[in-house]
């Protein structure tokens, strides 16, 4: 086998689930008991902005409260130690990664300790409440909003996502139902240019089919294997 020169990865909810953050769409996921049209799109956020900023203020909470478990330190590890092109994209909006150590990580649907300023268009890091309407530390006006991607918006950096897919030899997807557009088809848009793929779950997901290779099992078991096994160690 050719030697593996550029990997990319795809996390979900899935990766962060053993660090205690709910996932979405299990039986007592986040979208049990909120409808995403409420929460999660700029119209919702239009017509509720305090049930908006409530939820990802409980969010933010969560992610300040919550630890790396062995996944993430495991893809931290293998950013350091792989010798070629790795890129970790994730749908997260929590900072785990980082927070294990990784240091190439593209949060495609936003970040959950940022605010972003609908007057300036500055983003700060932010771990406090929205919900109050503090004013930006930029320009002074009360119109900052979480710094997440929601439904019908465009996600962040998909160029460099596409051209990191069409250059990868190895494709692997940790912890993603594969519910959500345009990440569901990161898997086909990698494997056109010839990469091989790799999917990393508790139970198979939608597109299950499109990979190579189906893991089964607790991300904070499968992921520390797989790295062991790539970095022959
Ligand atoms: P889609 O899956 O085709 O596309 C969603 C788009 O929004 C993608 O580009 C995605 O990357 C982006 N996006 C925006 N906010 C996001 C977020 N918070 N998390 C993940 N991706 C986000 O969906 P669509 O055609 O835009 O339809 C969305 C609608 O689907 C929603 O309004 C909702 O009614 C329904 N939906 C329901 C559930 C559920 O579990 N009940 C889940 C997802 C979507
Ligand atoms: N280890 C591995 N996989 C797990 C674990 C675990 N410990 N726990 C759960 N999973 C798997 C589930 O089986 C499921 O397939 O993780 C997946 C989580 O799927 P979703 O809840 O749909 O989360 P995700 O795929 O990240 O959702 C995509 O939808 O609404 C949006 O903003 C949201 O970015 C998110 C996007």
């Amino acid at each position: 086998m050719d030697a593996i020169r550029n990997i990319v990865i795809l996390t979900g909810a899935g990766i962060s689930a053993e660090s205690g953050l709910r996932t979405f769409r299990a039986d007592d996921g986040l979208w049990e008991d909120h409808r995403v049209e409420d929460v999660a799109t700029p119209q919702g956020f239009g017509r509720d902005p305090e049930l908006v900023q409530r939820f990802y203020d409980e969010r933010r909470t969560n992610i300040l409260a919550a630890e790396p478990n062995a996944a993430h330190q495991a893809l931290a590890r293998l950013d350091l130690e792989f010798g070629g092109n790795l890129l970790i994209v994730t749908q997260n909006i929590d900072d785990l990664h980082e927070r294990a150590g990784a240091k190439r990580v593209l949060h495609m649907h936003g970040e959950g300790l940022s605010a972003w300023c609908l007057a300036c268009d500055a983003r700060h890091r932010w771990t406090g409440t929205l919900l109050d309407g503090p004013p930006c530390p930029s320009c002074g006006e009360v119109a900052l909003r979480p710094d997440i991607v929601w439904f019908g918006e465009m996600p962040y950096r998909m160029d460099e996502i596409f051209g990191a897919l069409a250059r990868a030899d190895l494709f692997v997807s940790i912890g993603t139902s594969g519910a959500v557009y345009p990440a569901a088809g990161f898997v086909q848009e990698a494997k056109s240019h010839g990469a091989r793929a790799l999917e990393l779950n508790l139970e198979r997901s939608q597109g299950s089919r499109w990979f190579d290779e189906t893991r089964l099992g607790p991300a904070s078991e499968l992921v520390p294997q797989w790295v062991d096994e790539l970095l022959g160690s």
